[in-house]
């Protein structure tokens, strides 16, 4: 059916104007004032800002991890999300060394295809380079539309790839056009110094952060980098938490190099303190890399406002506190790492963010939803608000005073890493391709309508942009 929006403030990563929307089929048809109303649902936005739906870049759904699986599935994640004004989410696909990229695929199209509620793409997990990855990899991106793989530094034993696989990851990249995208802490000296603290009889959570200290995520940061300028490739660095890896990032930059960087709001908002909160209750803020001292999140600020950094993703990989992360009660480095964020991704950083001057509107938008799409092959479809483009609209009211809480929260996790943090701003309604998912504040949408996005190639737009610093 065709909607009609109607008396809101349209905002998109360049601009901010009154104007009507109109919606069909799927798409947004027509911008602009006086718009024919014959036919079409008049959905009234007055005193609501109307931006383009969220592009999540960094989610973690239904992800065995840790001896446990992730509490958020690909429905209630997606759910959680759309009420948190992000209608796509791209999520990392995980392999198995000697198992065929297809099999995983195949994994992950069944974890999430009948179940998400907005649309979503994958990211691809490398963890070894061989003649079998080589021949796959251009089906991977040809066929699947995975134009991304995920390298991790770190999870020694676990997750963790040798230099040598992330150089022939992003000599791959380079020539097939896509992103290579790395965890980076050093996984070897962390690997060495948790079993050292944990000799020393240090059980507790904060030994997880005091065991992967700034210095190796700066390394791994600035490693990564010179592999790949050394490759002429490209480089995304998920959740940088610190203020070593940001200069990293815009040392690597400043030489011309494609590196970009993506932090998250636990690091805007939260440090390495609540690790120390008593009763075990510092296992809710575990995750990798861990939180830092306060300090740092006026570094990540300034380098979002000035365009080092380009994106936020949420890093969602929920545990629960009672069942999951209790598995490390008395170790410290068997805490599942990672923590529930999807849903606030979007208000912590329009009110911590634009409401505090921190970033314009527009950079809010670019760095929640533009600037992604545009990295990872999803724009114009996804990111903006233009004629052409899927109608993934978020109705905003900047004017909502709330308390974030697990008890309203729509995550099926049992806390929240952000409870009795005051926000400003809410999302009413949201719109996947034309259709409300989330309508007045109730979820009217459905598992299955979700569909799986295959992405562009890591393309000529980002390379001519490299040095566009964040319109303003
Ligand atoms: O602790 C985290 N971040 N868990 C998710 C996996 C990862 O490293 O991104
Ligand atoms: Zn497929
Ligand atoms: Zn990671
Ligand atoms: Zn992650």
């Amino acid at each position: 059916m065709r909607k009609l929006i109607k008396n809101g403030t349209i905002v998109t990563a360049a601009d901010t104007f009154q104007a009507e929307i109109l919606v069909e089929d799927g798409k947004i048809s027509a911008i602009g004032t006086n718009l024919p109303s014959a036919g079409a649902e008049v959905i009234d936005a007055k005193g609501c800002l109307v931006f383009p739906g969220g592009v999540d870049p960094h989610t973690h759904l239904d992800m065995p991890f840790g001896g446990t699986v992730t509490k958020d599935d690909f429905e209630t994640g997606t759910i959680a999300a759309a009420f948190g004004g992000t209608t796509t989410v791209i999520d990392f696909c995980l392999t198995e060394k000697g198992h065929p990229l297809k099999k995983a695929i195949q994994t992950w199209h069944a974890k999430s295809n009948e179940k998400a509620v907005i649309d979503y793409g994958f990211h691809l997990m490398v963890s070894e380079i061989n003649d079998d990855v080589l021949n796959e990899l251009p089906q991977v991106i040809n066929e699947e539309g995975i134009t991304s793989f995920k390298v991790f530094m770190a999870y020694k034993n676990v997750f963790q790839a040798d230099d040598d696989t992330l150089f022939r990851t992003l000599l791959s990249a380079k020539e097939l056009g896509a992103l290579v995208m790395v965890h980076a802490e050093n996984g070897d000296v962390i690997d060495y110094l948790t079993k050292k603290a944990l000799e020393e009889g240090k059980t507790e959570p904060i030994y997880h952060a005091l065991t992967r200290p700034p210095e190796l995520e700066g390394e791994a940061t600035g490693r990564a980098a010179k592999l790949t300028g050394l490759a002429d490739s490209q480089l995304y660095v998920v959740h940088v938490s610190c203020a070593d890896a940001v200069e990293k990032i815009a040392e690597a930059r400043s030489k011309g190099l494609n590196v970009w960087g993506e932090t998250c709001p636990q690091y805007l908002v939260l440090d390495i303190s609540d690790l120390e909160k008593p009763n075990f209750e510092g296992a809710k803020y575990v995750w990798s890399p861990p939180l830092r001292e306060k300090w740092n999140q006026d570094v990540l600020w300034n380098a979002l406002k000035s365009g080092q950094l380009q994106t936020i993703g949420s890093d969602q990989c929920s545990f629960d506190f009672k069942g999951q992360k209790d598995l490390g009660k008395d170790d410290f480095s068997k805490i599942p790492n990672g923590g529930p964020m999807i849903e606030d991704r979007v208000s912590i950083l329009f009110s911590e963010g634009v409401k505090k001057g921190r970033i314009t509107l527009n950079q809010f938008v670019d760095i929640i939803s533009t600037r992604s799409a545009k990295l990872f092959g999803l724009f114009p479809k996804k990111g903006t608000i233009a004629v052409g483009s899927d109608a993934d609209i978020v109705i905003f009211d900047p004017t909502i005073e709330r308390v974030i809480s697990a008890e309203t929260h729509h995550m099926a996790v049992d806390y929240n890493a952000f409870e009795g943090m005051k926000v400003t701003g809410e999302p009413v309604s949201v719109l996947s391709r034309g259709e409300f998912v989330v309508r007045d504040k109730q979820f009217v949408g459905k598992p299955g309508n979700g569909k799986y996005l295959k992405r562009e190639k890591y393309n000529t737009y980002t390379k001519l942009n490299q040095n566009e610093t964040m319109s303003i």
